[in-house]
């Protein structure tokens, strides 16, 4: 059975996919992944496939088109050799934010990028905790929404803060926070944000709950300029809020979003590896976890047909 089962990667996040391998104790997929002078990609796999279950490793992180179209590619050279299914292995999902119409004539881009992975060939995705839920019915096949949540709680449990309040940077992240506030057993705190208009920039306009005295995780999915996360963090000093920590499963980092967690008042950022962070991120302040395990174990019990929700059980 297992020797029907291969990972291959494309070029987006190749250490995930070589400790996804490590947890399987596979070897990496052999695929020659080439950009020509002109720009087009060229994919050859080298190793027979037919009748295989193909497990496709690639995170969207920048250059996040290039990212995609070098999927399409894999995924075209995999179904003409006959691979038996091709799962997407995608962690960050691309385009994740654009997964609504709330402006007169946008794209919903989430949207685009489910029909283009269907097109090319995908029998299911692989994914972490998704901007919305609702993403998973973009799809015409199963979506398996893997969770950060026991690798994000159990460090915060290992870490033992007293007083904790978990807190929702805005209102679309309350029900998610309101996950990590039963885990961890603690109160829970939302904050309502505002975005003014499309330049990443956000305020904080009123706080539900009680933060002062208390130790406070902020949870989110992602992190990208850094500012809701910062806009938070003065928020909640402003109204007492002692120790500041941030729990995000999408450290995507962009700009001088390191500079300004250097700068930052808040105590740490814990991060999951969804997306390579590499030697310039890694300052002291932010913590990365890896979710490879849980990955990993995913791609076995899909491969076995066993169930995948133990994975999110305490
Ligand atoms: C937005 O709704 C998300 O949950 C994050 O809060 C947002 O993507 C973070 O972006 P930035 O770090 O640029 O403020």
């Amino acid at each position: 059975m297992r020797n029907r089962l291969k990972i291959f990667s494309g070029s987006a996040h190749p250490d995930l996919a070589k400790a996804i391998c490590d947890y399987l104790d596979l070897p990496l997929g052999k695929m020659d992944v080439q950009r020509f002078k002109n720009d087009n990609t060229f994919v050859k796999i080298r190793e027979n496939v037919r009748l295989c279950d193909c497990f496709v490793v690639q995170s969207s992180c920048p250059p996040v088109n290039h990212g995609l179209m070098e999927l399409f590619i894999i995924m075209d050279a995999l179904m003409r050799a006959s691979a038996r299914s091709i799962t997407v292995v995608m962690p960050y999902f691309a385009y994740s934010r654009s997964d609504k119409k709330d402006q007169p004539r946008i794209s919903i881009t989430a949207k685009l990028v489910a029909d283009l992975l269907e097109t090319a060939g995908a029998d299911r995705v692989i994914t972490m905790d998704l901007h919305a839920e609702q993403i998973q019915g973009f799809f015409a096949f199963p979506v398996d929404q893997l969770l950060a949540a026991p690798v994000l709680c159990g460090y915060f449990q290992e870490l033992g803060l007293a007083n904790v309040v978990a807190v929702a940077p805005d209102a679309g992240s309350a029900k998610r926070t309101r996950y990590f506030a039963k885990r961890l057993n603690v109160p829970l705190a939302i904050l309502d944000k505002r975005r003014h208009g499309n330049d990443d920039s956000s305020e904080v306009l009123h706080l539900i709950g009680d933060v002062r005295g208390h130790n406070a995780i902020i949870f989110d999915d992602e992190v990208s300029t850094g500012g809701s996360m910062l806009g938070v963090v003065k928020a909640l000093q402003e109204n007492g809020a002692q120790k500041i920590y941030g729990a995000v499963t999408h450290g995507i980092l962009c700009g001088n979003a390191i500079e300004k967690f250097r700068d930052s008042q808040l105590e740490e950022l814990v991060i999951t590896d969804t997306v390579p962070v590499g030697p310039d991120k890694r300052i002291p302040k932010i913590k990365v976890l890896s979710v490879a395990h849980l990955f990993g174990e995913a791609i076995k019990r899909i491969h076995d047909g066993t169930s995948i929700s133990a994975l999110f059980e305490h």
